[in-house]
């Protein structure tokens, strides 16, 4: 399905009914990210999957920032009709926005599902290193950033199938939003404050084997949130929902399971 968000056409998919889940892919990814879980998850949820502006099959802006990726998730929701709050599962990228989304609409959200992301900024040099990176996916097209990315995605053992996948996913990434999204991460702030004040439940998943945001930086976040569960998926890397589906699968369901209904008021 497509709509018009905030000026763009957004790409995004509901599947079931029940309680909402927002699903957030990272960058540079899209809703596929999320395939795995459909099947499984929606008898009992309402599944809702955006690609991120500038991502999968929504179109692109110059100049985007997390807070306008938050914007465009609560329009979206606003979009749909939906106004309980909504378990935000967000990986990578998508927990950076998430942590945003908690800052601006705290009363939208649920629950926190934190997969393969961090709550710290960049450092300056990789700040830096992000903005040379958005020049160089401007001059020479999104290819060179996937690439670049190939080598760190995957656990050893992931088959060359889903990285041909992946490869292809991240390469049709259009340039102009690879290069926004790099932008607007190496300007996001540190979120420790925002997890550590943010009366929510918390599920923090990590990839066992994740080589760009190791299980150490799961470990701080687990350890800034009172009663924040922790799973460690082994046999994943970075791509945790894709890498070892029933895994994640089995962890969110069983963080869900705790949460009861919100009509309920539990
Ligand atoms: C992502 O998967 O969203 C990115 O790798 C996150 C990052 O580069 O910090």
């Amino acid at each position: 399905m497509e709509a018009l968000i905030n000026g763009v056409h957004l790409r995004y998919e509901v599947h079931g009914e029940g309680e909402p889940v927002l699903l957030v892919h990272g960058f540079p990814l899209s809703r596929e990210l999320w395939r795995p879980l459909i099947e499984p998850l929606r008898e009992q949820y309402r599944l809702i999957l955006p690609d991120l502006r500038g991502h999968g099959e929504s179109e692109a802006s110059a100049e985007m920032s997390m807070a306008r990726y938050a914007e465009d998730l609560a329009a979206l929701l606003d979009h749909l009709g939906e106004r309980r709050p909504v378990v935000l599962v967000g990986l990578s990228m998508g927990g950076y926005i998430g942590f945003e989304f908690c800052r601006r609409h705290p009363e939208r959200v649920r629950a926190l599902v934190l997969a393969n992301t961090r709550a710290q900024a960049d450092s300056e040099e990789a700040a830096r290193g992000r903005r040379e990176t958005a020049e160089k996916a401007l001059r020479e097209g999104s290819g060179v950033v996937a690439e670049g990315m190939m080598g760190k995605l995957f656990a050893p053992d992931a088959s060359g199938e889903l990285r041909e996948r992946w490869r292809g996913i991240m390469a049709a990434t259009p340039a102009e939003g690879v290069a926004a999204a790099l932008r607007a991460m190496a300007e996001r702030p540190d979120s420790f404050d925002t997890l550590r004040r943010l009366d929510r439940p918390v599920l923090v998943v990590a990839g066992e084997e994740d080589a760009v945001i190791p299980v150490e930086d799961a470990r701080r976040m687990q350890e800034a949130v009172r009663d924040a569960r922790l799973e460690i998926i082994s046999g994943a890397g970075h791509l945790t929902p894709v890498e070892q589906p029933e895994r994640f699968v089995a962890a969110l369901r069983g963080f869900l399971d705790t949460l009861g209904s919100s009509a309920s008021g539990s």
